[in-house]
């Protein structure tokens, strides 16, 4: 799993300290269907848990980073919330009261690349459920060509309050399997112009064939599996580059 270091978690905090709205509501309207506690595993700095738990929402996280976890504590102590949060790996997950709802927004769970690890994930994931409890998990459509995306830096920064500079730059690198992308992400901090300190991380990330996923999922032993259009209830279609399953268990 990626470490994220302290300027990753840092910049992730402020670069995304909401989450987008469209994904906020859609998940924040399933959350309140569900009828019972709420957890979402991967959490990472709460931009969507201390969302819902502001508006009330019976929900928990977790998350593999104790970095992250800290993150996640100091945005809530800001914004006055007590959120229950635990350190757990998604394929070693346990929930002392048995969630209505496990979710898994904007792509995190793509970080799992390795087969056995995603079965055992979803396997995890099935298994804490309540009975009849629903499962939201966005994986990213393999689409042809990503080999192009190879070779090109991008970045953008964003400014502390102290007056520094974090700067965020990646570097996308063909892996030799199209599903799997491969990145290297710089940090940097400036001070006054200079560099005072820097990090690197590599991340990968798993794309899937809506099909491919579906079946997986089935093989976890869900049932009632649909591939959404993010973020609305309609069936996702060809123009779509992600997919938000929803699958229940018996
Ligand atoms: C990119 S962040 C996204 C967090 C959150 N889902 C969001 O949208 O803001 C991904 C998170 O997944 C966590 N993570 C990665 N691999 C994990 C694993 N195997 N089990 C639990 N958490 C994991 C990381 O620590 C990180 O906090």
């Amino acid at each position: 799993m990626p470490l994220y270091g302290a300027l990753s978690t840092e910049f992730y905090a402020l670069d995304k300290p909401e989450a987008p709205p469209d994904a906020f509501d859609f998940y924040e309207a399933l959350a309140r269907e569900a009828g019972g506690p709420v957890h979402e595993p991967m959490c990472g700095t709460g931009r969507y848990l201390l969302g819902l738990l502001e508006r009330g929402v019976d929900a928990s996280g977790s998350d593999a980073s104790p970095r992250m976890l800290e993150a996640c504590r100091a945005a809530a102590k800001l914004r006055d919330l007590t959120p229950e949060l635990s350190q757990q790996s998604l394929e070693a997950l346990s929930c002392a009261r048995p969630p209505a709802l496990v979710f898994i927004p904007s792509g995190s769970f793509g970080l799992l690349i390795d087969d056995a690890l995603v079965k055992a994930a979803l396997r995890r994931v099935h298994d804490v459920l309540a009975p009849g409890g629903r499962f939201l998990v966005e994986a990213e459509k393999l689409l042809p060509g990503q080999a192009e995306l190879s070779g090109v830096w991008g970045g953008r920064w964003v400014d502390r309050a102290d007056g520094s500079r974090l700067v965020f730059s990646w570097l996308v690198q063909y892996s030799g399997a199209p599903d799997i992308t491969t990145s290297l992400h710089r940090y940097e901090l400036l001070e006054g112009g200079k560099l005072v300190a820097a990090e690197f991380e590599e991340l990968r990330v798993r794309s899937y064939r809506p099909e491919d996923f579906g079946n997986m999922l089935e093989s976890a032993g869900f049932h009632d599996i649909q591939a959404l259009k993010p973020y609305e209830r309609a069936p996702a279609d060809e123009s779509d580059d992600a997919i938000v399953f929803s699958a229940r268990k018996a």
